[in-house]
This record gives C-alpha cells, sequence and structure tokens, in this order.
C-alpha cells in the first residue's frame, strides 16, 4: 500500500486557499488566552497564507495540565500496547489518504517543492508513524539475575509529559520524528511548530483526533521561540523535552531545563558535514551525490554536505560539473512541476545566507556560479559554489543553511580525515571511494553521527540519526529513539 502510493507520480496541484487556525488544547480548537493570533507566509511570494492563534505561557500551561490529565487517565495509561499500535496504524493511514492535501500545506507555507514534499517529506511521515506503530507492544524490559534470592526486572515506562520544539525546514517529518516514539512509548505531547511553518502540525492534529487518541494525549501550541518555546522548557511539569534547531537555541533549551525541574533534554542541532571524494569513486554518482547533500531543500538540511573535500586529481572536472547542475536548477513556485529550487523559508534566512556568501567573497573564495538573490519577489538565492575555499574561513566553518557549497582540495586520506574532523560539529559525513577498505577506514575515524558510503541523506525510520559534539544529544529514529522516550524502573522482589 505504502509502495503503491509512493510509484504513484506527484499530480500537479494548486496552492491551497487557507482558513485561519486555531490551536489544539485538551482536544478542543481554541484561540490563543490572549486572542493574539501571527502571519504565516508563502515564502514564494512573501503573501500572507492566513492567521494563526499564537501561543504564549498561559497556553502551554493550559496544555501541559491537559496533557498531564491525559497521562493520568485510564483510558490512555491502561490502554494496551497492541491497542496503541492500532491507533498510530490508523493515524497513519489517515495521514497517507490525506497525503497529497497536506505535502501542497507543507510546499506553500515551507516553499519547498510540493512533488519533494508529497515524495520525501510525507512518504518517509507516514513511514515513521507505521514503523513506531510496530514497537508500541514491543517495549520488553529484563529480567536481571542479581546477587541473593531475589526476583529483579526492569520495566520500561513512559517519561510523561513531553515538549517537543521543532523547526521549519522539515516540518511534518520532524513531528512524526517526535511524535512517533513519543506515542508508542504512551507518552502525552505538547507540541511548539515553528513559527515559519505552523500549518501541517494543526493539520496533523485534526487527523490524530479522528484516529482516535484522546483529548489531551496530543496538543499542538503555534508560537513564538522566546514566549512559546520558553514557556515548555521551562515547565515545572514538563518531563522531557525534546527541540531541533539552531545550537545556541539548544543551549538556551537545555539551560531552562537545568534551572526548572532537571527535565530530561534531547536536542539535534546543526552541522557542518564532510562530504568527501576519492580520485576512484564512480565520479557519476558523487557528482550526483554531492549535489543533492547540499543542494536538496534548497540546503535547509541539518546534514548538508556543506564542507564538499574533493581529491585534487580530480577537483575541477568535478567543480565544472557542479557549476553545470547548478545552472540548471530550475527556481520558481513551488507548485509549478518544472520547478527543482523553492525560496528560502522567509526573509531573514535568506539575509543571512546572503551574508555569508559576501563573507566568502570578502575572505578570498572564489564564487564559480551563483552569489545573488534572485528577483525581489519572494526569498530565492541562486545556487552558489565557492572553490578555494580555505578550512579557517567563516563559510567553511559555521551553518550556512542555504544553497551554498563550499569546496575545499585535498591529497590523501590522513590529511582529509584530520580536516574532516577539524570542526564542532558531528552530525553527518559521506564518502565516495571504490576502495572498501579506505571506505570502512573512513566511516570510523569520522566523528560524526551518520555517515554515508556511496551515498547521502539515505534515511530510514529504523536507522538512527543525531549528532557527536555540538550536534546534539540523544538519538532520534530507530530502536534508539525509544532510549529517549522511555524511563527505566527496576523491580526487585524477595523470594
Ligand atoms: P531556532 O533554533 O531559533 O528555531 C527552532 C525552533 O526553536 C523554533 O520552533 C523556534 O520557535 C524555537 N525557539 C527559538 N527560540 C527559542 C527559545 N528561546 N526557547 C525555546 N524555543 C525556541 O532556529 P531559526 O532561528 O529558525 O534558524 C536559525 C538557524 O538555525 C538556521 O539558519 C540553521 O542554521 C539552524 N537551524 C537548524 C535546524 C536543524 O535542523 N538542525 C533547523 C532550523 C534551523
Ligand atoms: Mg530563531
Amino acid at each position: 500500500m505504502a509502495a503503491a502510493v509512493a510509484e504513484k507520480p506527484a499530480k500537479s496541484v494548486r496552492a491551497p486557499k487557507v482558513a485561519d487556525q486555531k490551536m489544539l488544547i485538551d482536544g478542543k480548537w481554541v484561540d490563543a488566552a490572549s486572542g493574539k493570533t501571527f502571519e504565516t507566509i508563502n515564502p514564494a511570494t512573501g503573501e500572507v497564507i492566513c492567521r494563526v492563534a499564537e501561543g504564549d505561557k498561559a497556553d502551554v500551561d493550559k496544555a501541559v495540565a491537559a496533557a498531564r490529565r491525559a497521562f493520568e487517565s485510564s483510558a490512555w495509561s491502561r490502554m494496551n500496547g497492541s491497542d496503541r499500535a492500532r491507533l498510530m496504524h490508523r493515524f497513519a493511514d489517515l495521514i497517507e489518504s490525506h497525503a497529497d492535501e497536506l505535502a501542497a500545506l507543507e510546499a506553500l507555507d515551507n516553499g519547498k517543492p510540493f512533488s519533494i514534499a508529497r515524495a520525501a517529506d510525507l512518504n518517509l511521515v507516514v513511514k515513521c508513524y507505521r514503523y513506531y506503530a510496530g514497537w508500541a507492544d514491543k517495549l520488553c524490559g529484563k529480567t536481571v539475575p542479581i546477587d541473593g534470592n531475589y526476583f529483579c526486572y526492569t520495566r520500561l515506562e513512559p517519561v510523561g509529559v513531553v515538549g517537543q520544539i521543532i523547526p521549519w525546514n522539515f516540518p511534518a517529518l520532524m513531528q512524526a520524528w517526535k511524535w512517533g516514539p513519543a506515542l508508542a512509548a504512551g507518552n502525552t505531547i505538547v507540541l511548539k511548530p515553528a513559527e515559519q511553518t505552523p500549518l501541517t502540525a494543526l493539520a496533523i492534529a485534526k487527523l490524530a483526533q479522528e484516529a482516535g487518541f484522546p483529548d489531551g494525549v496530543i496538543n499542538v501550541i503555534p508560537g513564538f521561540g522566546p514566549t512559546a518555546g520558553a514557556a515548555i522548557s521551562n515547565h515545572m511539569d514538563v518531563d522531557k523535552v525534546a527541540f531541533t534547531g539552531e545550537g545556541s537555541t539548544g543551549k538556551i533549551v537545555m539551560t531552562a531545563a537545568a534551572n526548572s525541574n532537571l527535565k530530561r533534554v534531547s536536542l539535534e542541532l546543526g552541522g557542518k558535514s564532510p562530504n568527501i571524494i576519492f580520485a576512484d569513486a564512480d565520479l557519476d554518482a558523487a557528482t550526483a551525490g554531492a549535489f543533492l547533500g547540499l543542494f536538496f531543500n534548497q540546503g535547509q538540511c541539518c546534514c548538508a554536505g556543506s564542507r564538499l573535500f574533493v581529491e585534487d586529481k580530480v577537483h575541477d572536472k568535478l567543480v565544472d560539473r557542479l557549476a553545470g547542475m547548478a545552472k540548471s536548477q530550475k527556481l520558481g513556485d513551488q507548485f509549478d512541476p518544472a520547478t527543482t529550487q523553492g525560496p528560502q523559508v522567509d526573509e531573514g534566512q535568506m539575509n543571512r545566507i546572503l551574508g555569508y556568501i559576501d563573507s566568502g567573497k570578502t575572505e578570498g573564495a572564489d564564487c564559480v556560479t551563483g552569489g545573488k538573490r534572485v528577483g525581489d519577489r519572494g526569498y530565492f538565492v541562486e545556487p552558489t559554489i565557492f572553490t578555494n575555499v580555505q578550512d579557517n574561513m567563516k563559510i567553511a566553518r559555521e551553518e550556512i543553511f542555504g544553497p551554498v557549497m563550499q569546496v575545499m582540495r585535498f591529497k590523501d586520506a590522513d590529511e582529509v580525515i584530520a580536516r574532516g574532523n577539524r570542526t564542532e560539529f558531528g552530525l553527518a559525513a559521506a564518502v565516495w571511494t571504490s576502495d572498501i577498505k579506505k571506505a570502512h577506514n573512513i566511516a570510523h575515524s569520522l566523528r560524526a553521527g551518520t555517515v554515508w558510503v556511496n551515498c547521502y541523506d539515505v534515511f530510514d525510520a529504523a536507522a538512527p540519526f543525531g549528532g557527536y559534539k555540538t550536534s546534539g544529544i540523544g538519538r532520534e529514529l530507530g530502536e534508539y529513539a525509544l532510549e529517549l522516550y522511555t524511563e527505566k524502573k527496576t523491580v526487585t522482589v524477595a523470594l
């Protein structure tokens, strides 16, 4: 069934009309306590899509209280794991049957091409919920052989009320990465979507209600970081906070957790991932992988391969091919089937990217293609490639989060491992080579949570993802994400 949907060619759709949006607290769609609303815009045009209820501390307080009641209610806490699995499968089926509409909403709010939102984001969302539905009745503890005449066993219990703060680059998918394991383990949720992209979170929450989750299990509070986001991370009755976004925000969230109730913290932060191409690689595949690894999603990927290390011998040839590919990108409206690159998510992100491009030029890198904004309507940035990039330049050190590639030369494996690791980040990396020993050696030597060999951006709900070093704490996806959403209880019985 999933495969059949995945194989359907993307339909051509028009931008949907969207009504003003309320927030979801305790199973009811309500206005903000303050009555405030904010605009969400279409980044391809700068036009307002609709107004959204703007949550703040008062709304977060109500949502947390509802999530606590739901956590303690027998409807949720006594639900059989197999029934929770059924509920999650029903939810996944509903998302799948509305995938075209949801992809259109995602494209409109974020700017990514509709065809990508449908084929990549929504398919992965459905698979993520199905994967975690499978875990709901399989969370086993252990029996532990301790000294003496005792029976000792462990239980995996839900952490409780979890606060989740997500970014705007893959809105529905980041929600799925957080809701999947949280629901499978029996937690209750207060989610704050990014202020740039609140629409799919709200639409998917409606489907969760339709699937039959009890009131209060899922609450969604749209709003801004320093208000609604901070109210979650500071809250004394939130047991865990999960955050994805910028490193400096991650530090604020972690500090708030420490200064309130020591809630559990998991963080998925940025990266400056090395993508390493050896001369002995399949260069067609490596070129395509390098291009995808950086330009996918308008360059707005935490795992973007933004430091492209190319072995000297093939450097010039590869740069020519990449520049050709960059020039053939078709920038435009997210609903035009010909579009391959949409706008950046908002004006602030566009200006930030243009600032990095200026710094690359000032610091002496060569801009071989791109380098400018496109037009003056919407937030489009030309696909940009810098060569002659030195490791200490700002564009080689900081996360740009846009369609800007840094190409660096290298001579041998030891050199490129050392340079690849010389970064505060450790989210992802890739290596391209036909030498299997070299591939594994490099994969083991790079300090990153994910290493792709002869591929890039391969994601699967079963494969854990997360960062070494300042790229984060904890692993999302796979069995490992269940660690974040369960407490382990030891029970010892005298026999
Ligand atoms: P951000 O970290 O400010 O926003 C991410 C989420 O955190 C949003 O929901 C936001 O409302 C919330 N937030 C902001 N301040 C908060 C606070 N004080 N307390 C609690 N929650 C708060 O990221 P932003 O400003 O949208 O993007 C800036 C840069 O961050 C990007 O250029 C990119 O480099 C990086 N980024 C990385 C992402 C990733 O996937 N690792 C995703 C988004 C941004
Ligand atoms: Mg911000």
